[in-house]
């Protein structure tokens, strides 16, 4: 087991000017689960590749427990690599395919057998050991490609969106698989997903990165709670958080009819920057509905709607869960139309072309600089 340390970690590809990965700074524990998650090019696989060896550091360091390995080629760093495409070999039996980076290293047959078959029983592939890849299910492939990487016992695994090729179904299960298996291995990971709820629900940590650049490492449950930016507050949570900018006023932001108390140190680091509007952050679960087409909503009482008209929603869809419900409404805020998407109970759902007044929980608002994006509230 090990730590594993991105230094400044920079990687600019031949012909580009631009990083890919542009001084990468994290330290991963002993141990730890860590997620890197982002969109499309934001430098997840180019940051796991030069940990693992595959791609050039350009400036910067990567050190794996306290040996520098920057340069190293990757059969010197004691990872193991699990991709997208597992890249079985059709021709060799789940047994042969796991066994056979110890083979290509020299181990003795009967070591490879024992070390196979524990493997094997804890994926719960035992009876599937003789079989060709051909004759699996997606998600027993991707059981032998874990299998691979486990009978190496690396200090290290890599895994580069490793769900991708199953069905949604087998992805929910398989995502609870690894993280067990992880725990139980204790081996240090770092795996990468362009899926924020498999970043939230796999990882201790969660790393967020946009155009190679780290915009915030953290739990999922701080990451959720206290997005560092704008960028980290729309891209983490689903449906996303509502983000509406709205002017400054006296103690406040001012949200539809209600003023919406916002830490004074929010606010004056807003005016600091010259910005006469924040933009403010909901998440769907934060909105309280005290008036539906005209009539208190049943939980509030009547002086409580009226002092809390709240903001007026439009409702253009309806979404019902089961559990609950969600509301893709519009709204005239600062002078212009703005969707927002709101969440009620199961039993509470609007109808389509109904009006909803809702006004943000208190506490539950996130205040961003309109200008740089960069979370003032606390
Ligand atoms: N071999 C390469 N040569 C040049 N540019 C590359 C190469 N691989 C990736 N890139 C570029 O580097 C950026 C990051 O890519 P990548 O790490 O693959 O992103 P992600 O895995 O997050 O989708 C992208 O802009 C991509 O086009
Ligand atoms: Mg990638």
């Amino acid at each position: 087991m090990a730590t594993v340390t991105f230094d400044k970690a920079t990687r600019v590809y031949p012909g580009s000017e631009k990083p890919a990965v542009d001084g990468l700074d994290i330290e991963v524990e002993d141990g730890e689960f860590l997620v890197l998650v982002g969109p499309s090019g934001c430098g997840k696989s180019t940051s796991l590749r030069m940990l693992a060896g595959l791609e050039d550091v350009n400036r910067g360091a990567i050190r794996i427990g306290s040996r520098d390995v920057t340069h190293l080629p990757p059969k010197d760093r004691d990872i193991a690599m699990v991709f997208q495409n597992y890249a079985l070999y059709p021709h060799m039996s789940v047994a042969d395919n796991m066994g056979f980076a110890l083979k290509i290293a020299g181990v003795p047959k009967s070591e490879i057998r024992q070390k196979v078959e524990e493997a094997a029983k804890i994926l719960d592939l035992t009876e599937y050991l003789g079989r060709k890849p051909k004759a699996l299910s997606g998600g027993q492939r991707q059981r032998v490609a874990m299998g691979r990487a486990i009978v190496r016992e690396p200090q290290v695994f890599l895994m580069d969106e490793p769900l991708s090729n199953l069905d949604a179904k087998l992805r929910v299960s398989t995502r609870t698989q690894i993280a067990s298996l992880q725990r139980r291995l204790g081996i240090t990971t770092v795996y990468v997903t362009h899926d924020q709820v498999e970043a939230m629900t796999m990882g201790d940590r969660v790393v967020v990165l946009k155009d190679g650049l780290l915009q915030q490492i953290d739990s999922p449950r701080n990451m959720y709670d206290r997005p560092a930016n704008l960028f980290v507050a729309g891209f983490i949570g689903s449906p996303a958080m509502n983000l509406v900018e709205v002017p400054i006023t006296d103690g406040g932001v001012k949200f539809g009819n209600s003023v919406v108390p916002v830490s004074r140190e929010a606010l004056t680091a807003a005016a600091d920057r010259g910005d006469t509007t924040v933009t403010v952050g909901v998440r769907p679960e934060h909105f309280d509905v005290v008036e539906l087409n005209g009539s208190a909503a049943k939980s509030l009482s009547k002086e409580d709607s009226d002092a809390k008209a709240g903001l007026a929603v439009q409702v253009n869809v309806v979404e019902e869960l089961g559990a609950d419900g969600y509301v893709y409404g519009s709204a005239r805020v600062g002078g212009t139309d703005k969707d927002l998407v709101v969440r009620v109970g199961g039993r509470d759902v609007p109808e389509k072309g109904a009006e909803l007044h809702i006004v943000p929980r208190p506490g539950e608002t996130h205040v961003f600089s309109t200008s740089t994006g960069e979370r003032l509230s606390d």
